[in-house]
């Protein structure tokens, strides 16, 4: 999957904005994501914990349950934003959620430095995924 210059600079932008949103008082781990859906459309989402800590929802899930809350159904991208020295990978439990929109997503992960930017395929991060196909078409 390849994305247009201006698009990915758009999508790191929200990214990042949305971090700005997140609630994060128990971690102080502040992350921002933005998911590209298929009709060019960019939802994005912020980590938003609770005091019951298994309660929290990742700010991958929070940007696809936003898209998928609007009508998206495929997605193309996304930009993980985390405010760290190295870029963060999406938890297992986001990938599973993304492999149900993006099966051949991209996945780039940001940081406040460009150099540490990496990109993976969902399928790099999730191998052999269990999903909508393994249900035999119950859903
Ligand atoms: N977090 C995310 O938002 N995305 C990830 O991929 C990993 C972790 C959040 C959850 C929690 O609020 C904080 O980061 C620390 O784990």
């Amino acid at each position: 999957m390849t994305i247009a210059t201006p698009t990915l600079v758009e999508l790191k932008r929200r990214a990042r904005a949305a971090a700005q949103h997140a609630y994060a008082p128990y971690s102080g781990f502040a992350v921002g994501a933005a998911v590209l859906a298929a009709n060019g459309a960019i939802h994005a989402g912020a980590n938003v914990e609770n005091a019951s800590f298994g309660l929290t929802i990742c700010a991958e899930r929070n940007a696809v349950f936003q898209a998928v809350a609007q009508g998206v159904r495929s997605i193309e991208a996304v930009v993980l934003y985390t405010p760290t020295p190295s870029a963060a990978t999406p938890c297992g439990a986001c990938r599973q959620v993304l492999h149900e929109f993006g099966p051949e997503a991209l996945i780039v992960c940001c940081t406040d430095d460009a150099a540490a930017e990496r990109r993976y395929s969902l399928a790099e991060l999730l191998p052999d995924a269990f999903g909508p196909d393994a249900t035999n078409g119950r859903r």
